[in-house]
């Protein structure tokens, strides 16, 4: 694994728009993987400014995003379908009908994962999927205990994760129970895989991801066995390795 060592949340962004720049000007047609939370909206801040200052585009772009709760609508500002349109889609030239992330509100959710694997392969793979890391080790919503052989599947939410995501709700009650995620397989047959991560709150899952055993208790430790990931992360995360 490459790690690159950024000095705080800013360049961390900065140097994984770089690396997201440099794929698109060489491969207009690339294939994104793209992730939700706090961590990524700093680098989807970086990639609308390059869209806007270097004229890089992304109409011939297609995007697959990690994951999405089960049961909020579109227009639910929880949604991350609602996230990504907000903080990225809607500001770059992107072709909405290339833009794709599970459908949570699908009346066969279990259709819709085979759907979406299905759409993934089609496209080729992914070239490149940014992740983040959950502070028990999750990635996309990969909980502690997912088989490692796992395609994109509908997860029951561990008490941690919706604990941890409630800041973004009204209450913890608004929390799903339930998302669709990439699978673990899926995550590792992208091309290439950039995990950013941040804060004192993450140094310990990222040691563990380095420096821990490779098992399905703690999912991230799986990366370890991809042929290429670079991590990048600020100082703070970095404190315990
Ligand atoms: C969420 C997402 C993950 C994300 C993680 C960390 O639950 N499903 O894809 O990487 O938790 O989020 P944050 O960046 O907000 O810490």
């Amino acid at each position: 694994m490459n790690i690159i060592q950024a000095k705080d949340y800013k360049e961390m962004g900065q140097i994984a728009a770089k690396k997201i720049m440099e794929q698109v000007n060489a491969k207009p047609e690339s294939v994104l993987g793209l992730a939700t939370g706090s961590t990524p909206e700093g680098l989807y801040e970086e990639i609308i400014q390059a869209h806007k200052d270097d004229n890089v585009s992304f109409k011939d772009v297609t995007t697959f995003n990690l994951d999405e709760y089960v049961g909020l609508d579109k227009d639910n500002h929880q949604s991350y379908y609602y996230y990504m349109h907000h903080l990225l889609f809607n500001h770059i030239d992107i072709n909405g009908g290339q833009v794709n992330l599970p459908n949570g509100d699908a009346l066969d959710l279990q259709e819709e994962c085979n759907r979406y694997e299905k759409a993934i392969k089609q496209a080729d793979g992914i070239d490149i999927q940014i992740l983040g890391i959950g502070l028990n080790g999750h990635i996309g919503f990969n909980e502690p205990g997912t088989p490692f052989s796992m395609q994109t599947h509908i997860v029951d939410l561990d008490e941690s994760t919706r604990q941890a995501n409630a800041r973004f709700f009204d209450s913890i009650d608004d929390v799903p129970l339930q998302a669709i995620t990439m699978g673990i397989d899926t995550i590792m047959q992208s091309k290439q895989i950039i995990l950013i991560v941040s804060g004192l709150q993450k140094a310990e899952a990222l040691k563990q991801l380095v420096n821990g055993p490779v098992t399905e208790d703690f999912p991230a430790s799986i990366l370890q066995k991809h042929a290429n990931v670079t991590i990048i992360a600020d100082q703070d995360a970095l404190s315990k390795l």
